[in-house]
């Protein structure tokens, strides 16, 4: 072992570590798999992002929660309603997309996102076509509302009086739900033929989709990955007071950008809640063993305050913290939408009825995304429908009811990636770990041959105090 053997050992654990510490400093590596990352996930022709935009490989489940009236009479003579929740009834949804037509060399995609349901009955309480449901008569309630507004006024007036409608109806969940042929939409229709016979909370929406989509691919910005530019051939809304309010923001929620940060606000536009929303950064959490930053719903977003206030329509008439008065995109009817259990929303909604019990890990809304991809790890769309109702001199089916929000139905919309899924997802997400910590290995390298050097060093400066090789020889004998 010559001398130059340790100089040799030393240099190379200096070039070692300097080569790290500029790697670090130059991000070269965390670029490289930034940039492939960018580069893959792009809404192209034949990418397997494209593939799973096109046809979502995870399940997805609804699952509704009614509330079943239990004292009906009390209700209509000024009581506090008791309502009893009956529930889950839970749907498989099939996804796909079509109509998909690429745009502008490939920076825009246009396409319908479909959605079917299927009943599990495995996971819910019983049968959706004959458990009955004694709830809010929705049709009768909205025809009233359309009365008020001088919209037929005469002739609903006359229909609600020669028909007897009740305040409360008894229908199985599967009509509630797909659709039955309403009296008083009926006999409406001939005038109105835009509104249909049926009346159903989500009514029309087995097999359909919620208008087409102008969406960004992601080839311009990563950033921009499956932004949406349009529905409905219109780039914002009309139906609210405020340009901002009528801004239609962000992805659908069901695709995110990769590369996600947890100091982003992450934009998003349900087409079912009537606007944008957004979510922001709560915790770290871990699925199925892969990483995940947990975003939620704000409590901002359904409170009272002066960004919203371009939400209460008409003008000024603001109902309170957590409700959002969606009337104006259902038609006329008075539907009012909150979390579960007015989640988050005024204590005077939650009194109001007997039967509510908010519950931050039931009733929140929360998205787990794997933060290199901008994968859905987990989610859970959590909302209620509920009906405006109110004591209407002129029609004798309201009674002495209390005015209030009345909760119909509460859903919970989740997904959860499956074990094989992750597993694979895993094995990329390591790789890219692997590419972004090679300075670190390198490192390691370095700090390894350092330490040889110094022993090497300390050796030699005890061999050269000593002075004879005679001396060391037993060291190497034994
Ligand atoms: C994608 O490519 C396939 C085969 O090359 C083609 O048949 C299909 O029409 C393309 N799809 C779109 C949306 O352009
Ligand atoms: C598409 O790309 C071509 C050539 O790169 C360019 O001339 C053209 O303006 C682009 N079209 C659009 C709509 O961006
Ligand atoms: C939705 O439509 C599919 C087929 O079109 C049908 O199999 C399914 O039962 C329908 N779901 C409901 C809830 O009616
Ligand atoms: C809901 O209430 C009605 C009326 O009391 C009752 O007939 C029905 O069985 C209840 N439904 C469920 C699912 O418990
Ligand atoms: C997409 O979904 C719609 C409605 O659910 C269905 O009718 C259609 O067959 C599906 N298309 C493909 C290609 O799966
Ligand atoms: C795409 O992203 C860039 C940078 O974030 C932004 O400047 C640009 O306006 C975005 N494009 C659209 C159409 O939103
Ligand atoms: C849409 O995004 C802008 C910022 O880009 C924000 O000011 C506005 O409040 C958002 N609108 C809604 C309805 O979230
Ligand atoms: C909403 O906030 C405004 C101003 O802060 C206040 O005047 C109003 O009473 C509030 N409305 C409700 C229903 O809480
Ligand atoms: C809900 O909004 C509609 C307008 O779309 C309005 O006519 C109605 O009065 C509002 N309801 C309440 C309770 O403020
Ligand atoms: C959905 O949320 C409800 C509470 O709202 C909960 O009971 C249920 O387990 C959740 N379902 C899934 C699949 O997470």
């Amino acid at each position: 072992m010559g001398r130059c053997c340790y100089y040799a050992v030393g240099t190379l654990s200096l070039l070692l570590l300097v080569t790290s510490v500029t790697l670090l400093v130059a991000r070269v590596f965390q670029k490289a798999v930034d940039q492939t990352i960018e580069k893959n996930i792009v809404l192209r022709n034949g990418s397997e992002t494209f593939d799973s935009w096109k046809k979502p490989p995870l399940p997805v489940y609804i699952q509704f929660y009614f509330f079943n009236v239990t004292n009906p009479e009390e209700i209509l003579s000024g009581e506090i309603p008791r309502l009893e929740e009956v529930g889950p009834y839970t749907y498989r949804e099939i996804r796909n997309k079509t109509d998909i037509q690429f745009g502008d060399n490939g920076t825009t995609i246009s396409a319908v996102s479909n959605k079917a349901y299927v009943f599990v009955r495995e996971m819910s309480v019983g049968d959706a076509e004959v458990h009955l449901i004694r709830t809010v008569n929705i049709p009768a309630v909205t025809a009233m509302e359309w009365a008020d507004q001088g919209f037929i006024q005469v002739l609903v007036r006359a229909l609600l009086k020669a028909y007897k409608q009740k305040f409360f109806v008894t229908h199985t969940v599967h009509d509630l739900l797909w659709g039955y042929k309403d009296e008083i939409l009926s006999l409406v229709h001939p005038f109105r033929p835009d509104i249909p016979t049926y009346f159903g909370l989500y009514y029309g929406k087995n097999g359909t989709n919620d208008g087409d989509y102008v969406l960004l691919t992601g080839e311009d910005n990563y950033l921009n990955f499956s932004k949406i530019v349009e529905w409905k051939g219109k780039t914002s809304l009309d139906w609210w007071t405020t340009d901002k309010c009528n801004m239609i923001n962000g992805t659908d929620g069901d695709t995110f950008h990769p590369l996600i940060t947890k100091d982003e606000v992450l934009y998003v536009f349900p087409s079912d809640f009537c606007r944008s929303l957004y979510i922001t950064f709560s915790d770290y959490e871990r699925v199925q063993g892969l990483p995940a930053f947990r975003f939620k719903v704000p409590e901002e977003i359904l409170a009272n305050t002066s960004d919203n206030a371009g939400f209460c329509i008409p003008t000024g008439n603001c109902l309170g913290s957590g409700v959002l008065n969606i009337s104006i995109c259902k038609n006329g009817a008075p539907i009012i939408l909150s979390f579960p259990h007015f989640y988050q929303a005024d204590e005077k909604f939650v009194s109001a009825i007997d039967g509510m019990h908010p519950n931050k890990e039931y009733h929140e809304t929360f998205v787990d995304i794997n933060p290199l991809t901008g994968i859905i790890l987990r989610a859970a769309k959590r909302f209620q429908i509920n009906v405006y109702v109110e004591k209407r001199d002129g029609f004798i089916e309201t009674g002495n009811i209390r005015t209030m929000v009345f909760p119909v139905v509460h859903v919970n919309e989740s997904v959860l990636i499956d074990k094989e899924t992750a597993s694979r997802l895993k094995s990329v997400i390591n790789t890219m770990m692997i590419v972004t910590n090679i300075p670190y290995i390198v490192m390691a390298l370095g700090v390894f041959f350092g330490l040889i050097f110094t022993w090497l060093v300390c050796r030699g400066q005890g061999s050269m105090d000593e002075g004879t090789a005679d001396e060391r020889a037993p060291l190497m004998r034994t």
